[in-house]
Formats: C-alpha cells, structure tokens, sequence
C-alpha cells in the first residue's frame, strides 16, 4: 500500500506515499524547535483575555479549550493516521471499543439496525447485543463471506453493516468491495474494524467502505504499551462521533497518543516483518504430522487467498491451527512453549499464542461455536518479529508429544 496518496495535509506531503506519511504526516512544531514530536500533557488551555476565551467557547475562534475536545498531540496522531487511511478526518478515543461504542452512539438512535459479520472480536459481539440492544438498536448476525446473507438480513430499519476482515481467528476475507456495493444500494454504511491489516496492508476507505475504525492497542503501537482507539472517514460523519467523543469523554491520552505516533514510523516495515513470519510459520505447520489443519490467508488452499491477495498488499500476522486431537492436546502445545506469551493480545513484536475456545470466544455457546468453526483443537498465534525458526522450534516442543 505504499503508493502515492491523494489525501494529504500539509503541502510538502502532497502526493506523498505511505511511508513519508507514517514519519511526518500531522506534525506541527512549537516554537521550541523540537525535531521530535512534543506531549502536550494539559487538560486545558489559557487565554490570552476573556474576549479571546468567549471565542474560544463559542467556536467563533479555533483553538483549544480543553483536552477532553482537543489536544495537540491527539490531534497530530489523528490527522497522521487520517494520512495513512485516506480519510477526511480521524477521531481518536480510549480504546478500540470505545470507537466501535462511540460510532453508534454517534450514528444511530433507537429502532435502528445493524448487521454484522458473525466473525468479529467478541466484546464487539457482547456490545451490540446486550448493552446497544438495551437502547433499542438490534443486531443481525451474518457470516462474513456470504454476500446474500448479508444482502437478505437488510431491513429497511438497517443503517450501518459492521465487520472485521481478516476475521479472528479463522482468518476468513470479507469482500469490501462487494460490500460497499451493496451498503450504497441500500443506503447504509459500511463500517470496517482495520485492526488486522492496517492501513499498512488495507486501505478499506479506497474500497468504498464509509468508516473505518482501529484498536491502536495492537499493531498501530506495535509493542503492547497502550490502550487506544480511532474511527476515521468523511467529516460529516467524523464531526458526528467527534461530538459524541467531547460530550461523553471516551478521549485518548496525549501520552498514548504519543507512543502511537511513533508505532506509525515503523508500521508498514513492522507489518511486512509480521506478514513475512507468520507466512514461513503458516508453510511449516501446513507439514508437521501433528497439524490437522491451518488458517491464513496467505496459503493458497485457503478460500479467502486469492481474495486477500486483490484487497490486501501482505497477509498479516496472525494465523490459527488446528492440531491432531482436541483440547488436551492444543493445551499442551500451549504449555509446552517457553518463548511465546500465553496472552490474548496480537499486533506486539512478542509473538503471542491463545486456546480461542476457552478464552477470547469462550462465551460462545456450543453451537455458536461450531457455526464460527472455533473447536477445542484450534489455537491461534499471533507471530512477532522474533526470529521464526526460535517460534518454530516453541511451537515444535508441544506438537511432538502428540
Ligand atoms: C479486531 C478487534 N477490534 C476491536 C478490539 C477492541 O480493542 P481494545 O481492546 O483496544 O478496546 C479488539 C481487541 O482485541 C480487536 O481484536
């Protein structure tokens, strides 16, 4: 994805390509010179007289007020990241949630409707159902790759289709441009969670989609420091959620805002490193004996491949297996490694491995673990930027007992 842009903030950016964008996009000097960008850690601003603060207050005159509507160092964070993405404008908040919370409540009012992936994180899941549900905004649930699904679950109620594409943890592909296709003939918005590809890898806004929204907590920081969130398209829409965000505070912090600028300098290099690993990992485990089965997209058996190859320009890092036998035996390749983190996070350089079935997607009922393809036999890893033959060897400890 690292070709010229059409979007760019400051003239000496235009046309820039994704790369120059990720170091210098959004950043404006104080009058101190730094080279690198400042944290502005200020809940609030002064005024140079009541007549500039009345102006201030009232919109006439731009400018801070106060940090829960704007600060500098978000701000910069927000307009770099809008760089990369190619949106209009960016809006940053505490958490990914916190964005996915903050577009509907932005966007929708009761007795509307949403139809969404059956394949998204599940806090998304939960959100929707029980605490957007208890507002009167209903949720359909779809599978992600079946456009008619999608296309017939459309109510005229419906007003916003929701999904994540590679999905966690079976790493299928939803087609965005089908999608947003099909939310222009029926007048809704496509929403599109990036998290897993970045706008390193997928830039779902160049496909039509009207929204995009990131978890900065994984790749955009990249080493698992921070908590962080941001939703990204056009300003009418961006205003809205921006409005939302200054009432109800679900703000990032000047400082997380800082470690994930700098995450942006390196991204596009680190997601290549992620894409390249997890590629050679994918390959070894489709051959150990004690494998049954492997998920990425980068694998040419898979269904979502030649999809993945059109819509995105790296497969990612993440990937799943399934092993020979059930959830003793994917327990013991989990305790049997002594390098990998045993944690649900991804999008860290420390390489990451997880049982989905008791753990991020254990709230699913049985059958609706079934219908995800979520078995107890299924792990995911989540592949850093360590060397991959020392995650080979981790992961070989566990997959020889069996
Ligand atoms: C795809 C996806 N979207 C959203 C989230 C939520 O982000 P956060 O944990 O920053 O609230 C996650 C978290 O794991 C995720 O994996």
């Amino acid at each position: 994805m690292n070709e010229p842009t059409d979007e760019f903030l400051d003239d000496p950016l235009a046309g820039a390509m994704l790369d120059t964008l990720a170091v210098r996009a959004g950043q404006r000097r104080s009058m101190e010179g730094e080279h690198s960008e400042a944290i502005y850690t200020t809940s609030s601003y002064v005024f140079a007289n009541a007549a500039e603060a009345a102006a201030r207050f009232s919109g006439e005159q731009p400018g801070n007020v106060y940090s829960r509507y704007t600060n500098p160092t978000v701000r910069t964070f927000e307009d770099r990241i809008a760089a990369l993405e190619g949106a209009e404008q960016a809006v940053a908040t505490s958490s990914g949630m916190a964005a996915i919370l903050s577009t509907c409540l932005a966007l929708l009012k009761s007795g509307d409707h949403i139809v969404c992936s059956r394949s998204v994180f599940g806090t998304t899941t939960v959100l929707l159902n029980k605490f957007l549900g208890k507002f009167g905004v209903d949720t359909s649930v779809v599978p992600l790759t079946d456009i008619a699904a999608w296309e017939a679950a459309i109510l005229p109620e419906t007003k916003l289709l929701f999904l994540e594409t590679p999905s966690n943890p079976l790493c299928e592909v939803g087609d965005l441009a089908a999608l947003s296709a099909l939310a222009k003939r029926h007048n809704v918005l496509l929403v599109v969670d990036n998290c897993f590809c970045t706008p390193a890898l997928q830039r779902p806004l160049s496909l039509g989609a009207d929204i995009v929204i990131h978890s900065a907590t994984k790749y955009l920081d990249g080493q698992g420091r921070c908590m962080g969130g941001v939703v990204l398209g056009r300003s009418e829409l961006m205003d809205e959620v921006l409005g939302f965000v200054r009432s109800a505070g679900p703000t990032m912090s000047p400082f997380n805002a800082w470690v994930f600028l700098k995450g942006l300098e390196t991204l596009r290099l680190r997601m290549e490193a992620h894409s390249a690993s997890a590629m050679k990992l994918a390959r070894w485990l489709d051959e150990q004996a004690a494998v049954e089965k492997v998920f990425y997209t980068g694998l040419e058996s898979h269904p979502g491949h030649e999809l993945a190859a059109q819509q995105q320009s790296g497969f990612g890092g993440v990937l799943s297996f399934r092993v020979v036998g059930g959830r003793d035996q994917a327990w013991q390749v989990i305790d049997s490694t002594r390098i990998l983190s045993l944690t649900a996070n991804l999008g860290d350089a420390k390489t990451t491995i997880v049982h989905p079935a008791t753990t991020t997607h254990g709230r699913l009922s049985a059958e609706d673990k079934v219908a995800a393809g979520i078995t107890e036999n299924l792990i995911r890893v989540a592949v850093g930027l360590e060397a991959i033959e020392d995650i080979k060897g981790d992961l070989q400890r566990g997959l020889a007992l069996i």
